[in-house]
């Protein structure tokens, strides 16, 4: 096997970037500790560049991991130091509406040197994060994101949990970030992709383990627009849960597909024994990558333990009668080599042209902008079909705020609870929910450089 690193900064050897610390308030929320989103440096590269200049919660890459059991409260002060106006977003967590962080749906922008009181209840146990959502093909590709994690209230038999962040930057040749964000090339094609990978900021992560040992691995996909698909090497186990919600079975962990904010809880055990490594690694065949190097220092037991039980269930509500569920078509367009002719902004008919001079180039159901008025109304409690159908040449990350869903199968059965779908180009993919969550949640492509220019809209839920 050939586990090299991308071409593009050969080498090895990198520093840690640890999340810096909470530092106590003295602001209007005295008792919430803070989160300062702010510019900072993280050694990306390896050591023998300088450290790139990055944004980040508590000026680190990743930001503070934020970690509390199923039921409790978060509280935190969100202070923005950076030079443009954000927002946090909890991806994937269930929440009240007004703590969603969506700037003009949900709340304010707050300004640089303004401050928002995050305050909600998380109801799930499961793997999350945090981001902005303001101006996110920028921000997130600066270094804005934490892992938000949720922990059952039943111990999970496993000797460890891990928290993997999985990023892919486009650095310069100096190893500081390219410029150039959201250009239209990325936007209108597959987005900002990156050449240079890191996992919890470090380009060459590793993590001393022991043979036979099981750990949780809670892997998280921040890229802006990368799909990733990995594999295991010399370590096997099963996927546990997808998008934060437990597999009701688990399944033997192969090749998994994560798409941008994407989650996958692992339970493996550790094969390679003392002194050999073993590996997450891009699924690539023989020009697969390192993306995390585990090496082995000894043994924790003599042989694997036994299948694990599978994670217990949260509590999201059962699908009703997909027959008389409310069915809202969403039809995907645009972007290079999409055919699209014009589409609606402002609530006017615009041509191609003029869109892309106005930063669009995708549109939902004909509507480029953020539109004034939801995709759909539904009452609390209904069951609804999102009939998504991809016109586009491109693959989509379908992210629905508030909510888990399941994929609705060709032969009508459900896929697992997700929040986002990857939905590849030419494709029908159906989801369906149970609107029990009011308020007015974004539906949107998590390539973030689609969002930004045409594919986002929103559901109200009465
Ligand atoms: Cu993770 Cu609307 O986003
Ligand atoms: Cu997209």
């Amino acid at each position: 096997m050939n586990l090299s690193r991308r071409r593009f900064l050969a080498g090895t050897g990198l520093a840690v970037s640890a999340p810096a610390l909470m530092i106590p308030a003295r602001s209007p929320h005295a008792a919430a500790p803070r989160l300062v989103a702010r510019p900072g440096t993280a050694q990306l590269a390896p050591a023998k560049y300088k450290p790139s200049d990055i944004w980040g919660y508590e000026g680190g890459v990743p930001g503070p991991v934020l970690r509390l059991k199923r039921g409790e409260r978060l509280t935190r002060n969100f202070v923005n130091e950076l030079p443009q106006a954000s927002t946090i977003h909890w991806h994937g967590i269930r929440i009240d509406n007004r703590m969603d962080g969506v700037p003009h749906l949900t709340q304010a922008a707050v300004e640089p040197g303004g401050e928002f009181l995050y305050d909600f209840t998380v109801p799930d146990a499961g793997t999350y994060w945090y981001h902005p959502h303001n101006r996110t093909w920028e921000q997130l590709a600066r270094g804005l994101y934490g892992a938000l994690i949720v922990e059952e209230n039943e111990p999970v038999e496993v000797d460890r949990d891990e928290v993997l962040l999985i990023d892919d930057w486009r650095l310069a040749e100096d190893g500081n970030l390219a410029g150039n964000f959201g250009n239209m090339h990325d936007m209108s094609h597959a987005g900002r992709l990156g050449n240079w990978l890191t996992v919890n900021g470090d380009g060459d992560l590793k993590m001393p383990v022991r043979q036979n040992e099981r750990l949780r691995l809670r892997l998280v996909n921040t890229a802006n627009a990368r799909v990733m698909k990995i594999e295991l090497r010399k370590m096997a186990g099963w996927v546990a849960a997808l998008d934060g919600q437990p597999l009701e079975r688990l399944t033997p962990m192969e090749t998994l597909t994560l798409a941008p904010a994407q989650r996958a809880d692992l339970i493996v055990d550790v094969l390679a024994a003392p002194g050999e490594e073993a590996f997450i690694a891009s699924a690539e065949g023989e020009n697969g990558y390192a993306m995390v190097t585990f090496p082995v220092t000894d043994s924790a037991r003599e042989a694997r333990l036994g299948e694990p039980r599978p994670l217990p269930a949260n509590d999201i509500p059962a699908l009703g009668d997909l027959e008389k569920a409310r069915i809202v078509p969403l039809a995907m367009q645009g972007g290079a080599m999409g055919r699209m002719q014009g589409a609606m902004m402002g609530g006017q008919m615009m041509g191609m042209r003029d869109l892309v001079q106005k930063g669009k180039v995708w549109a939902l159901n004909g509507v480029a902008d953020m539109p004034h008025d939801p995709l759909v109304t539904v009452d609390r409690g209904e069951t609804v079909v999102i009939r998504m159908v991809n016109e586009t040449a491109w693959p989509h990350a379908m992210h629905l705020h508030g909510h888990h869903f399941r994929q609705v199968l060709a032969d009508g059965s459900t896929g697992p609870l997700r929040d986002t779908l990857l939905v590849e180009r030419t494709e029908t993919a159906s989801i369906a929910f149970v609107a029990d969550n009011p308020g007015d949640w974004m539906l949107h492509c998590h390539m973030v450089e689609h969002s930004e220019t045409g594919m986002m809209t929103w559901i109200r839920v009465a």
